[in-house]
């Protein structure tokens, strides 16, 4: 399941609009009962205005009626493990339970998995 969320989120990153970075990020986002909501940031010329890949995928799986997931996995470059900013730390803890998985993916074969819990511990709820 780990290989097929990297491969997803990998995937998703070809989607980025990221004219102004040109830092291109995918995530895919399992839900509870086994489906991939996937998203890739998307810039703007107002640079706060643009999102995040993560809170993308969120928002899509959101807006779909689902709220309950297991983990994500995040592809940004193979250089370094793309790791989620404190926005979509705080955006993914609303809907994710202390042991929700966060994968971040340098390639299908080299990734971490860390936990909420361990991304963003005492979260404002
Ligand atoms: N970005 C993401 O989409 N996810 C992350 O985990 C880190 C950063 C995006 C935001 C912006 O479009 C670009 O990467 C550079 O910061």
């Amino acid at each position: 399941m780990i290989k097929e969320l990297i491969e997803k989120a990998t995937a998703a990153k070809e989607n980025a609009y990221a004219p102004y970075s040109e830092f291109r990020v995918g995530a895919a986002l399992l839900t509870e009962n086994g489906k991939i909501y996937t998203g890739c940031n998307v810039e703007n010329a107002s640079y706060p205005v643009g999102i995040c890949a993560e809170r993308v995928a969120v928002s899509k799986a959101v807006s779909d009626g689902e709220m309950t997931f297991r983990a994500i996995a995040i592809a940004g470059n193979e250089e370094y493990y793309c790791s989620p900013c404190g926005m979509c730390r705080q955006f993914m803890s609303e809907f994710c339970d202390s042991d929700f998985k966060i994968i971040l993916a340098r390639t299908i074969d080299d990734y971490k998995v860390l936990t909420m819990k361990e991304l963003l511990p005492y979260a404002f709820e």
